[in-house]
């Protein structure tokens, strides 16, 4: 589209006229760091030049599917919102916009024959004689376009035609301002949240460690409880019997009175027995889940325990979203038997991968909608002298360029305050560093992602 004036602006008078304008704009720009009020004094400015004429300006947006009237902070008073489809040719902006060069037409009649677009042309102001076009390009991108339309020929001059292109450049300017503001902020925000994360999840490890601290001191004491209420049990039920023997030579008062003791004895020294095992069993617990510390290798049903837990993925799923369903596949390898391996670690990392898969694959079907069932594949393989698990999502896959970076502590794509991104990383270590095993990924982008672990069977 080469439809650019015939001559270059060498009116004296007028180049002085505009760049007075652009002086005056050039020192308003630079005093004044509202970026949103500087386009629009701009365009003020601009209308006061272009007297009688019709000025748009048209801002692609974020996601680069529209050109829109209302970004930018552009005013909307007393002007209708307006925004069309970038990549449709049926509309004379988004046809421009695919075009290399700006356009001057100083009388639209004159090209009716000429240009095929004549009829758009119209459309954009059905009596518009004379029209002028630019792009507004920052650092090589098109940011949206500009236009100045009159209903009379010959309405502009070529040195029109050169301000509105210095005026274009301000505005592209502006906009890149604008955009940068922006992404500085949200990179600012993001630190923010990742930093609180940050200090959340050392907060935890701190409560751990104090956590794994106490049950650790308590422990002992409660060993010397739990052992003593064991022989006083055993004790008062040897007190009972001699008691039996004896109450014979009592008489009647006594006996019920030393009976109701020796039962009420025998009552608290139960009490007191099945209690500290209960504390017993919490401490036991809490030092389990203090990082460092190896669990105790229990022969374990790995099919059972893998198919508990997805249960447990599915329904804690379910219990946050009542709409989310998946298809569940599974293939157990029934020749696995029991497997030396520490339970309670090894299920929080076949729950984490679970619900990681369950996460995936919700956010997709939020996306695709009914065009996509989400399903979880899991599989259990037994090898000569390793247990093979596989599970395996269709949701959105990873992405080759953060694939790396999944079992690193911390890593997380989820939303802030969502994800501690230590899933994994947590995972990871069970299995490698507490089972001597192997946990891999593979994924291909937009199809699944498939989590192998490997644990050996001779773990002792
Ligand atoms: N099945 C999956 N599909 C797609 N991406 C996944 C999948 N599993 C993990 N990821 C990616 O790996 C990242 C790290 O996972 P990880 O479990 O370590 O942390 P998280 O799930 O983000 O946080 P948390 O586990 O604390 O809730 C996720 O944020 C996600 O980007
Ligand atoms: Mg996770």
């Amino acid at each position: 589209m080469k439809n650019q004036p015939k001559q270059s602006c060498d009116d004296a008078e007028s180049i002085r006229s505009y760049l007075l304008i652009l002086n005056e704009l050039e020192h308003h720009i630079s005093t004044n760091k509202d970026y949103h009020a500087n386009i629009n004094f701009l365009l003020d400015k601009a209308e006061a030049y272009f007297k009688n004429s019709n000025i748009q300006v048209l801002f692609i947006d974020d996601d680069r599917k529209l050109l829109r009237n209302d970004l930018y902070g552009l005013k909307k008073e007393g002007q209708p919102a307006y925004e069309i489809t970038l990549n449709e040719n049926n509309y004379f902006e988004s046809f421009f916009i695919q075009q290399s060069d700006n356009l001057f037409i100083s009388n639209l009649d004159e090209k009716k024959n000429e240009n095929v677009l004549q009829d758009k042309i119209q459309l954009v102001l059905p009596e518009a004689k004379s029209l002028m076009f630019v792009h507004l390009i920052h650092e090589g991108t098109a940011v949206g376009l500009m236009s100045v339309k009159n209903k009379e020929i010959n309405a502009f001059t070529s040195c029109n035609f050169e301000f509105l292109q210095h005026l274009s450049f301000f505005i592209s300017t502006l906009v890149g301002q604008i955009v940068k503001d922006k992404i500085l902020k949200q990179h600012e925000d993001e630190l923010i949240a990742s930093r609180k994360q940050l200090l959340e999840s050392e907060k935890m490890a701190s409560l751990g460690q104090l956590s794994a601290g106490i049950a650790h001191e308590i422990k002992n004491p409660l060993n010397f409880i739990n052992n003593f209420a064991v022989l006083s049990v055993d004790l008062s039920t040897e007190l009972s019997e001699e008691f039996d023997k004896l109450s014979e030579q009592m008489n009647q008062n006594d006996k019920e009175y030393l009976a109701e003791i020796i039962q009420d004895l025998q009552s608290n020294m139960q009490k007191i027995k099945e209690h500290g095992q209960r504390a017993e069993s919490i401490i036991k617990g809490m030092l389990l889940h203090s990082r460092g510390k190896t669990g105790e290798l229990i022969p374990t049903d790995i099919n059972a325990l893998l198919a508990e837990y997805v249960n447990l993925g599915y329904h804690g799923m379910r219990a946050q979203d009542i709409s989310f369903n998946i298809k569940i596949e599974s293939s157990y390898d029934q020749t696995i038997g029991r497997i030396q391996v520490v339970p309670q670690n090894l299920s929080r990392v076949f729950l984490n991968i679970i619900n990681n898969a369950c996460y995936a694959t919700n956010e997709k079907k939020t996306k695709l909608k009914e065009a996509y069932f989400p399903t979880l594949s899991v599989q259990t393989k037994n090898r000569e002298n390793e247990i093979e698990i596989r599970i395996r999502d269709n949701g959105p896959g990873i992405p080759q360029s953060v694939i790396d970076k999944v079992f690193n502590p911390f890593f997380t794509t989820k939303p802030p305050g969502q994800g501690t991104g230590l899933g994994l990383s947590l995972s990871y270590e069970i299995i490698v560093k507490e089972h001597h095993g192997e946990m891999q990924v593979e994924s291909q982008d937009g199809e699944y992602a498939e989590f192998i672990i490997k644990i050996p069977k001779n773990l002792t």
